[in-house]
């Protein structure tokens, strides 16, 4: 099958956060299915930079840009899965984060910028920039791409359109004017179309328009249509029920396995896991805390936003660095307010409270292996990344029984323990007591030795592989392009 993937991040090319993740390896995992996907982003200097050898295949005027675009076509690194950029300097020629200037504020022009990506998307889906391929299926992710699928379905002979949900919190919303800016037909605006309250949704744009959805997990797929997860858009998700999917995401085995990571101090595995002791005295080391085998580490890594719930880590921590009951290593950035009481915290226990402001990729991989708990207390997570991770690196997962986090953690109770099945600690309130009681349920199994290596053993078996998810794009395409 022919399928063009567009999403504004992949790693290794540009990355904020999981969807790069996810689009930087379910595209391959769908190559080694033998089919002919083509990845399409906005050419970032970084992304750019990463991509290596580029070379310009199409030059094209669109609705809403100056300058022509250009099309630079390469190949996602390691994978052989091709790769389109679109050139348009004025939008995408800018230093650092792709949605952010230096000083953290939204760019001011970020619909035009994703404006310009969405209709070079929709000449490609049409194979109007002449480079003689036509997809069957558009799969766009989160509202980057919205207004593709929305554009596409005033075509008559179109690629199906497939729309991932990553997260329902972002929707790209703008002022009304932004209609304007962006020459969007009049029958757009209004409740029925890309309007939400007043203001432009791009989200709303592959939510109201695409042929299909889906999102990252059976869980939060169910979630979404509740007035709690459904930020204001429950109703309209409820409309389409019938179109709405939950497909777990993978791990990328390729990156995140302690039995092949360039990152960590030693390599282990399930059979040999002597060396995450190496990587857990590495991490003390270089956060200057107590280097002892015998004090757990509590670690968490993740965008510092209250989605994350860092603020409830913090708070169920302290008691135990004051008691000396466990060790705290945070890396993450975001929130100012978030950091600065992170930063707080961490200058009252310096020996025992790790932190790290900012963005790093080793280190993220060095407190998955070092770490013996991996907190993640999110308020919802439609899937999440850093729990599979965990399990694969033996650190114990502790997590909110929420959208994919309740998929794929299974609790430590008396009942999973003695069956066997359990692979981390599960809570239900999302409240500093219930985190704090998880944690301390933790803590107990930590102290006895069997019934922990029994734990972290069976999490480190697990199997979320890109493959399974990808077999299931696969059917869902099938039935797209068929119906
Ligand atoms: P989300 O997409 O909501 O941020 P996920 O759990 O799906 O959450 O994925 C987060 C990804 O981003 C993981 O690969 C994680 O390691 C990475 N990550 C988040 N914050 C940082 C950071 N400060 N430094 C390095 N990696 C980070
Ligand atoms: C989002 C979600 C996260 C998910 C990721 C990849 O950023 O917050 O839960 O794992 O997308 O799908």
């Amino acid at each position: 099958m022919r399928i063009l993937f567009a999403t504004s991040e992949a790693h290794p090319l540009i990355k904020t956060g999981g969807l790069a993740d996810v689009c930087g390896s379910l595209p391959p995992a769908l190559k080694r299915l033998r089919h002919d996907i083509r990845l399409i982003l906005p050419a970032y200097p970084a992304a750019r930079a990463a991509a290596g050898k580029l070379e310009t295949v199409a030059e094209f005027p669109l609705a809403g840009s100056e300058q022509p675009v250009r099309i630079l076509e390469g190949l996602l690194p390691k994978t052989r899965v091709r790769l389109y950029l679109v050139d348009s300097p004025l939008h995408f020629d800018r230093a650092g984060d792709p949605y952010r200037a230096a000083d953290g504020r939204d760019w001011q022009d970020n619909h035009l910028r994703f404006g310009v990506f969405a209709r070079a998307i929709v000449k490609l889906s049409l194979d109007q920039a002449g480079l003689d391929w036509k997809p069957q299926v558009l799969h766009c992710n989160d509202w980057q791409t919205g207004l593709a699928p929305a554009l596409l379905s005033q075509h008559g002979e179109r690629p199906a359109t497939l729309f991932t949900i990553h997260n329902l919190a972002y929707q790209g919303l703008f002022p009304r004017h932004a209609h304007e800016d962006l020459i969007l037909p009049p029958e757009f605006w209004g409740m029925y179309g890309l309007e939400f309250h007043g203001q432009l949704s791009f989200i709303k744009g592959g939510l109201v328009y695409a042929d299909h959805l889906s999102t990252v997990s059976p869980t939060y797929a169910r979630e979404i249509r509740t007035a709690q997860f459904g930020h204001g858009l429950d109703g309209l998700l409820n409309t389409r029920a019938h179109d709405l999917t939950g497909i777990l995401n993978g791990a990328d085995y390729r990156h995140w396995d302690p039995a092949g990571d360039h990152h960590i101090a030693r390599r282990y595995s399930v059979e040999q896991p002597e060396g995450k002791v190496e990587c857990k005295a590495a991490l003390q080391a270089h956060f200057g805390l107590e280097v002892n085998p015998d004090i757990p580490i509590l670690g968490h890594v993740g965008r510092m936003v209250a989605q994350k719930g860092v603020d409830l880590i913090l708070s169920a921590c302290e008691p135990l660095l004051a008691t000396g009951q466990a060790q705290l290593v945070i890396l993450g950035s975001g929130d100012r307010t978030l950091e600065s009481r992170a930063r707080a915290m961490a200058s009252r226990y310096p020996g025992a409270m790790g932190l790290h402001v900012g963005y790093n990729e080793a280190l993220a991989h060095q407190i998955e292996a070092g770490a013996d708990l991996f907190l993640m207390p999110s308020r919802f997570e439609p899937c999440g990344l850093n729990q599979l991770y965990s399990l694969r690196y033996g650190t114990v997962p502790v997590v909110r029984r929420t959208g994919g986090l309740a998929d794929t953690v299974i609790d430590a109770d008396a009942h999973h323990m003695a069956e066997g099945t359990a692979t981390g600690l599960v809570f239900d309130g999302p409240t500093t007591e219930a985190l704090g009681e998880a944690i301390q349920r933790g803590l107990t199994l930590y102290r006895d030795h069997a019934a922990w290596a029994r734990l972290m053993q069976h999490g480190m078996r697990q199997e979320f592989s890109w493959d399974r998810s990808a077999q299931a794009y696969q059917d869902l395409y099938k039935r797209l392009v068929n119906r």
